[in-house]
């Protein structure tokens, strides 16, 4: 993997124009608290998703090494990584982004879609009880936390089509007191939001990537009409869930296999780190469905 320092901001005269060679914007890094489970039970056994194949085998202890060496990097780059007990019983719940979304300090918990999932939900409610976070919501409607919430400056983005019930959408905005758009998934293997859109800069509501096949047409309107400058990435590097990404505002941590969204992200002012999650991918998940973000939480 290469880190590359992006590109120095002009020094003459004032702003150029966004895309002009050299001028890459500064972008600022701000520390984060992350939730994550280690994948010490993590199987194959029931198929949710078409990435999962029961039979093809997982190896559990490079599992915990990829798992582990993605714990070390948000450390190492300053942020807080608290962790959630794993249980024997729930392979897939090393997705620890499924299990709520916390936004302002107010906690929504997860209702899950399949029921092989469904006791992950108390879990992820039972470890923020007993951390003293009382402003917790059960919700009624079926979401899948922050595989279908993003979070921008202002917004709630919201994916349904596969996972999340529509109805989740309004409940959410109830309770996070966020305006939401909701966006209308149609290709099967990109069955949750953050398999398709990642928030690059949560200071903004401008800057997201995202790869256009997912979105029904009148999604991708939506998408290009509030995003005219995000980065639109190719089947390529979606195939890889190269969006699957999270940012601090400067480093953004992804699939090492999305090597078309590295120059792009420099271009811009990121730091792209490349991270091998090559196990987890063979449950439908990488970097973001790995990390719950605990935003306004003590
Ligand atoms: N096997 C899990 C499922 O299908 C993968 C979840 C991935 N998580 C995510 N945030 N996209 O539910």
């Amino acid at each position: 993997m290469s880190l590359r320092s992006p590109a120095p901001a002009s020094t003459s005269g004032g702003p150029a124009p966004f895309g002009s060679p050299g001028t890459a914007p500064v972008r600022r890094a701000t520390p984060r608290r992350y939730l994550m489970c280690p994948p010490v039970h993590f199987r194959v056994h029931y198929a949710i998703n078409p990435w999962m194949h029961p039979h093809k085998p997982v190896d559990v202890p490079l599992a915990v090494t990829q798992w582990e060496a993605l714990r070390d990097r948000y450390t190492a780059l300053g942020h807080t990584v608290e962790v959630l007990p794993p249980r024997p019983d729930l392979p897939d719940m090393v997705y620890a982004a499924n299990g709520a979304t916390v936004v302002d300090g107010r906690v929504l918990g997860a209702r899950f879609a399949y029921r092989e999932r469904a006791e992950e939900a108390a879990a992820h409610l039972e470890w923020y009880r007993a951390h003293g976070h009382r402003r917790v919501r059960e919700p009624v409607h079926v979401n899948e936390g922050e595989g279908d919430f993003a979070v921008t400056a202002t917004w709630l983005l919201a994916g349904r089509g596969f996972r999340s019930s529509p109805l989740s959408h309004p409940e959410a905005q109830e309770f996070l007191g966020r305006p939401v758009i909701g966006l209308d998934l149609v290709d099967p293997r990109y069955y949750h939001l953050d398999t398709a859109l990642c928030v690059l800069d949560d200071s903004t509501d401008t800057e997201v990537m995202y790869y256009p096949g997912a979105f029904s047409p009148g999604s991708r309107a939506v998408l290009a009409r509030l995003f005219p400058d995000a980065i639109v990435a190719t089947g390529a590097d979606a195939a890889v869930l190269g969006l699957n990404a999270v940012s601090d505002g400067r480093h953004v941590l992804l699939p090492q296999a999305a090597v078309g969204l590295f120059g792009p992200l420099r271009e811009r002012g990121y730091e792209p780190v490349g991270v091998d999650l090559s196990e987890l991918l063979k449950g439908g998940g990488s970097v973001k469905c790995c990390t719950q973000e605990l935003r306004g939480l003590d």
